[in-house]
Parts: structure tokens; C-alpha cells; sequence
């Protein structure tokens, strides 16, 4: 068995992106520049957030950070996206979720222009994805692809099982998986809450990508021998032996299944720390692509 180490993989990313930067100021380009809104107090939020945010200095990237108050109308929201649209030293545009409720996501989601939507859920990126077309490839699948190029590991003509059907995650990765390219190639099979037989397929997988967000929910009885499996779980869970009160639970049994995988990601440690370096990479070309083809600012 073989972790798949996420810390491993995002500094190799993260020390690339960085040698990049540096290449791109020495000759007189712009600096990549990140703009992440951050709705409320979610403490998880607050943490990603945070995280994306240092990542940002860490490579030379410029950053900045919109705090917005939890009961913020819509209105204001909108006019802060409009504002970093029309902001051209803004490379890349995030909005975390999840958002509060008074707040329509999608709309929000579809306020982003598409050059700069580098968490690649406007619906414009999402059906090029679809297509085959380049286009910015959401965080945490695109951090999964690194991941599973960097350990060379055979997707073609893999069963890949996909427990989850999030817009973020689990609905991105099956088609990603399924495209005529490597990482991909897979047979792929999307499971849900309503799916009956889940043990018997993921007993059929080669690959498991976990992403439904119940601690700790796939078990050793659930994965054949030699199986690779990706946990994208991040669940905070109480544990009073932590100063922070809580522990990162993933959504597979990782104790009990390692043992019996090829391959398998940790948490922490793992997918997680990708995403951000996924993230890292959506902005630099974002950046690059303006470069390449000068600034495109209204739709
Ligand atoms: N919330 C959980 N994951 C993500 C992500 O990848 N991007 C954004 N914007 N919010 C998230």
C-alpha cells in the first residue's frame, strides 16, 4: 500500500507555479493576482480561506481577501463581483461556499466572468469541461487528476466508482474520469444516497473516489484488494483531545481500508492540500491567458 501524499505532490505543484511567477515578473509581466469573497463566520470557510490565501503569497501571487457580513443582501454581493470583474489586475475571482441562505448560489456562481472563474463552476466552464474543452477544471477534481499523474497511476479501462453528485466534486470528477484522455478512460459509476447495492458496486471498483461527506462512511468490507482509493472528505468532528475541539475526519475508514488498497489518500494530508495547489494552477494560466490574449472583460 502506497499513500498517495498530498503534501508531497502540492509543493511540487506549489514550487512550480512559484518558478513560473518568477519567470513571468522577470519579463515585466503581471503578477497573478487571486480575489477570494468570504461570506460570514463558517469557521471551515474561514479556514480554506485562510489556507488559499497564504498559498497565494507562498507562490508570489497577489491576493485579496473580501469579508462580507453574514446577513450581507445580495445586492452588495453582486456589486463586489461586478467591481473584481471589472478589476483588471484581478486574475481570478472565488466565492467561498457555502453561501447563507438568503443569498441565491447560482446566480452569484453565473455573476463571475468566465475568464476569471478559476473555481471553474460558471456554467460556461462547466459545459466546456463537459465537451472536452480547455477550460478551468473545479479545484478538488483537478487536484485528484495531479494526484493520480504524479503516482503514474492507470485509469484506462479502470472501474472507477464515485460515491457522491456535488456541482464541486463528485459530478466533475465522473466526467473527468470517463474523458478520452490520462488521467481518464474510466468506466465510470456515480453513486448517490439513493443508490441500492452500494457495497456490491464499490466491491467492483478499481478506483473509489469518496465524496459524499459522511465521516468515515467507506468501509474495509465496501473495497477489493488492491484497490485505489480517493477520500475527499472533510468533516470537523468534536474531539476534546484537540485544542481546536475538533478533529478532520475524512468519509473513509482509513485505519481499516489502507490495508487493503494500492494506493490511498489520507486526511489530512491528502486531496485537500491539492485542491488549493489546483487552485494555484486556474489562476496562474488565468493570469497567462490574459496575457496571451489581452484583456476580455465584458460578456
Ligand atoms: N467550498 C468547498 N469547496 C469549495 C471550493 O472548491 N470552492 C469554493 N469557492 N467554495 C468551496
Amino acid at each position: 500500500m502506497q499513500i498517495l501524499d498530498g503534501k508531497i505532490v502540492s509543493q511540487a505543484v506549489k514550487d512550480s507555479i512559484k518558478e513560473k511567477t518568477v519567470q513571468l515578473k522577470a519579463q515585466g509581466k503581471k503578477t497573478p493576482h487571486l480575489a477570494a469573497v468570504l461570506i460570514g463566520n463558517n469557521g471551515a470557510s474561514e479556514t480554506y480561506v485562510a489556507s488559499k490565501v497564504k498559498s497565494c503569497e507562498e507562490v508570489g501571487f497577489k491576493s485579496t481577501l473580501v469579508r462580507l457580513d453574514a446577513e450581507v443582501g445580495e445586492a452588495v454581493l453582486v456589486n463586489t463581483i461586478e467591481q473584481l470583474n471589472n478589476d483588471v489586475d484581478v486574475d481570478g475571482i472565488l466565492v467561498q461556499l457555502p453561501l447563507p441562505k438568503q443569498i441565491n448560489e447560482e446566480k452569484v456562481i453565473s455573476l463571475i466572468h468566465p475568464d476569471k472563474d478559476v473555481d471553474g463552476f460558471h456554467p460556461m466552464s462547466v459545459g466546456k469541461m463537459v465537451q472536452g474543452l480547455p477550460t478551468f477544471i473545479p479545484a478538488t477534481p483537478y487536484g485528484i487528476l495531479l494526484m493520480l499523474e504524479h503516482y503514474k497511476i492507470e485509469t484506462k479501462g479502470k472501474h472507477a466508482v464515485v460515491i457522491g453528485r456535488s456541482n464541486i466534486v463528485g459530478r466533475p470528477i465522473s466526467i473527468l474520469l470517463n474523458r478520452n484522455a490520462y488521467p481518464g478512460n474510466c468506466t465510470v459509476t456515480v453513486c448517490h444516497s439513493h443508490t441500492p447495492n452500494l457495497k456490491e458496486i464499490c466491491l467492483q471498483a478499481d478506483i473509489i473516489v469518496a465524496a459524499l461527506g459522511k465521516p468515515q462512511f467507506l468501509t474495509a468490507d465496501m473495497v477489493k484488494e488492491n484497490a485505489v482509493v480517493i477520500d475527499v472528505g472533510i468533516t470537523r468532528v468534536a474531539d476534546t483531545t484537540k485544542k481546536s475541539g475538533f478533529a478532520i475526519k475524512g468519509d473513509v475508514d482509513f485505519a481499516n481500508v489502507a490495508p487493503k488498497c494500492s494506493y490511498i489518500t489520507p486526511v489530512p494530508g491528502g486531496v485537500g492540500l491539492m485542491t488549493i495547489a489546483a487552485l494555484l494552477m486556474n489562476t496562474y494560466n488565468a493570469c497567462l491567458q490574459k496575457e496571451v490574449e489581452g484583456l476580455k472583460l465584458k460578456v
